[in-house]
C-alpha cells in the first residue's frame, strides 16, 4: 500500500479516454489499494485511476450510506432517474466548487478486483459520485457542466453537504 500523487487539472491524464482493465492481477490490486488509501488521506468521496496517472477504467466511490469504499472496474451506467442540483468538487481541482446537475439515482454495472460483474445503485451523493468518476474515465471533468465556480459565500450555504470527488 502507498499514497499516490493526485494530478491536477491541466495534466494530460485528465483529458484522455482510459482503456479497459483486462488483467485482474496483483498489479491492479495494488493500484486499487493505493487509490483507496490516497482517497482516504485526501478525505474525498471518489477517485478515478487517471487522477493518479493510470489510464485504465477503474475508480473508487464512497457509498454515502455506509461510508465504505467501492471498487469499480470497467464501470458503465445502466440506468438513471430524476435530477439533483448540488455543489461538486474534484481532488484534481483543489479548493474549487461548482453547481452540477446530475441524475438523482443511477444503477452501475462494473467488475470487482477479480473480474466478477456486479450491479450497484445509489442516490444522493453516491449517484453524483458515480457520474463524476465515470466521466473521468472518458477524459471529462465536472467543470464542463458549469458556467463558473461558486463564491466562498455561496459555498458556505452548502457547507456540510459537499465532498471532493
Ligand atoms: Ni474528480
Amino acid at each position: 500500500m502507498g499514497l499516490r500523487k493526485i494530478v491536477e487539472q491541466g495534466d494530460d491524464c485528465l483529458t484522455r479516454v482510459c482503456r479497459p482493465v483486462t488483467d485482474f492481477n496483483a498489479r491492479l490490486h495494488t493500484l486499487l489499494d493505493d487509490m483507496t488509501e490516497t482517497l482516504q488521506e485526501a478525505g474525498g468521496a471518489g477517485l478515478a485511476a487517471p487522477q493518479v496517472g493510470v489510464l485504465r477504467r477503474a475508480c473508487i466511490v464512497m457509498d454515502e450510506a455506509t461510508e465504505e469504499y467501492m471498487e469499480l472496474i470497467n464501470p458503465e451506467i445502466m440506468d438513471q432517474n430524476g435530477e439533483q442540483v448540488g455543489p461538486e468538487g474534484c481532488l484534481s481541482i483543489p479548493g474549487k466548487w461548482g453547481l452540477v446537475t446530475r441524475p438523482a439515482w443511477v444503477r452501475v454495472r462494473a467488475q470487482d478486483r477479480d473480474g466478477n460483474w456486479f450491479e450497484v445503485e445509489g442516490d444522493g451523493l453516491t449517484a453524483r459520485c458515480f457520474c463524476h468518476e465515470l466521466e473521468h474515465l472518458d477524459g471529462h471533468m465536472y467543470t464542463e457542466h458549469i458556467d463558473r465556480f461558486l463564491t466562498d459565500e455561496e459555498l458556505e450555504e452548502y457547507m456540510g453537504e459537499d465532498e471532493d470527488t
